[in-house]
C-alpha cells in the first residue's frame, strides 16, 4: 500500500490522514481492553523490544509501554500525521526515552530493519492490506527467535442500545452492519478476512508460515449510564454511519437513524439513559514457524 491511502486503487480512495480524529477517539475508548490484552501478554514473559506496526496515533503503544516497563517500544505507521501524534503522546507521557514513533510501511522491505522484536503488536491493520497473508509473513519476519506476534483482528461488532433502539423495526442493527460491510468493501477495498469471508485469522497465520499459539477475546464493556466521553464517541460513530451508508438504507431505517442523531428527539443518542457500549476484540498470538 502506498503512502497514506487506504489501499483502494481508485482516486476516491479514503486517506488515512482524514481519520485522525476518529482514531484518536477510538484509541482512547479502547484503552481498557488493550490494557487487559497487554497485561495478558506481559504475563507470558518479558519483552525487551516491542513493535506496534500500524500504530495509528500511538494509544496501544503507550499502553504496551506501561505494561512492559523495561521494554523499548517502537510505533510504526505509514501515515506521517499519526507518527507525529504518537511521538507527541510519548513525550507527553514522559516515555520519550524508551518509546519512539517512526514512519514505515509494512509492505516495504525497509521495515525489516526494525526487527528482531520480542513482541510485535499489530491491531486492525492487516485486514486493510491488499494481501493480508503477505502482511502476516512480513510481521513474522520481525520476530526474534521465541518472539510473539499479537494480532488484534476480529471480535464482535459493537452494540449500543437494546433491540431496534425503540426507533426502528427489528433487525435494524443487522441492516446497518450489512450496509457498512458493503461500504467498507467498496470504499476501503477491504479484503475477505475483514468482512468475515474466507479463512479466519489462525488459518491465515498458518498460511503465512507462523505457528498459532493462542487467541483470546477482550470485552469493551461500558454499561449504562455512560459518561460524556463515551456518549460523544457513540454519537460520532452514528454520525459517521449516517454519512457513509445513510443513502443505502430504506426510508424507515434512514428516518430511524435521523431520530437517533436529532438532539430534539427523546430517542436521540444524546438523550438516552440506556445507552451502553459493548464490544469484543480478539487478539491472536503466533510465533515463528518451524525453519
Ligand atoms: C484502522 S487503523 C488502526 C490503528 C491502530 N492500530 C488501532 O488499532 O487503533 C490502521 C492503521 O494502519 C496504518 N497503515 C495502513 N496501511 C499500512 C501499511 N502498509 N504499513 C503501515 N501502516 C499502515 C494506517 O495509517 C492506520 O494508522
Amino acid at each position: 500500500m502506498a503512502g497514506d491511502s487506504a489501499g483502494a486503487t481508485g482516486t476516491s480512495a479514503p486517506k488515512w490522514s482524514d481519520e485522525l480524529s476518529e482514531l484518536e477517539r477510538a484509541g482512547e475508548i479502547s484503552v481498557p481492553w488493550v490494557r487487559q490484552a497487554a497485561e495478558w501478554l506481559a504475563g507470558r514473559g518479558r519483552a525487551a523490544r516491542i513493535l506496534d506496526v500500524g500504530s495509528g496515533p500511538g494509544w496501544a503503544a503507550s499502553v504496551l509501554a506501561a505494561s512492559f516497563p523495561a521494554g523499548e517500544v517502537v510505533a510504526v505507521d505509514a501515515t506521517p500525521e499519526f507518527v507525529a501524534r504518537a511521538a507527541e503522546r510519548f513525550a507527553g507521557l514522559g516515555l520519550g526515552g524508551r518509546a519512539r514513533a517512526e514512519r514505515g510501511e509494512l509492505d516495504s522491505a525497509a521495515l525489516d530493519r526494525l526487527g528482531p522484536a520480542d513482541l510485535v503488536w499489530s491491531s486492525h491493520v492487516v485486514h486493510h492490506l491488499p494481501d493480508p497473508v503477505d502482511g502476516l509473513r512480513r510481521l513474522g519476519r520481525l520476530l526474534a527467535p521465541g518472539g510473539v506476534l499479537a494480532l488484534a483482528e476480529g471480535g464482535l461488532p459493537a452494540r449500543y442500545l437494546p433491540g431496534g433502539y425503540g426507533v426502528a423495526a427489528p433487525g435494524f442493527v443487522s441492516r446497518l452492519e450489512a450496509a457498512l460491510s458493503d461500504y467498507f468493501v467498496h470504499h476501503w477495498s477491504l479484503t475477505a478476512p475483514a468482512v468475515g469471508g474466507g479463512r479466519d485469522w489462525p488459518l491465515l497465520l498458518a498460511d503465512a508460515g507462523l505457528h498459532h499459539l493462542d487467541s483470546r477475546t477482550f470485552l469493551l464493556d461500558v454499561p449504562a449510564p455512560v459518561d460524556d466521553q463515551v456518549r460523544a464517541y457513540v454519537v460520532d460513530r452514528f454520525t459517521q454511519i449516517a454519512d457513509r451508508v445513510g443513502d443505502r438504507l430504506d426510508a424507515q431505517d434512514a428516518a430511524a437513524l435521523g431520530r437517533l442523531l436529532d438532539p430534539d428527539d427523546e430517542a436521540a443518542l444524546v438523550n438516552r439513559p440506556d445507552l451502553f457500549l459493548l464490544s469484543a476484540f480478539t487478539v491472536h498470538l503466533a510465533g515463528p514457524g518451524a525453519a
